[in-house]
């Protein structure tokens, strides 16, 4: 299983796998752990809003599992990578 992050600014896609344990993280943290830089000042406190996402979502207040629910496509767009 994996998703895809699309950095709008580059046009690069990255697929990053994921396992069943992972779909309780949180977005924001599963990305980081999986290498991939999302920006954050607050380390997922939502305050800083700079882990914002497509839809306006925030990968730091919405689980791997309940964004997979969401977006069926699978695909994470990051603005700024
Ligand atoms: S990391 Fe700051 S709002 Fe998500």
């Amino acid at each position: 299983m994996q998703v895809t992050v699309r950095g709008l600014a580059s046009g690069r896609l990255t697929f990053v796998a994921y396992e069943k344990e992972d779909l309780q993280k949180d977005l924001l943290h599963f990305l980081l752990e999986k290498g991939i830089t999302i920006a954050s000042s607050c380390d997922g406190e939502g305050v800083c809003k700079k882990c914002g996402i497509q839809n306006g979502w925030l990968t730091c207040q919405v689980t791997l599992g309940e964004f997979l629910e969401r977006q069926p496509d699978s695909v994470i767009d990051v603005s700024y990578l």
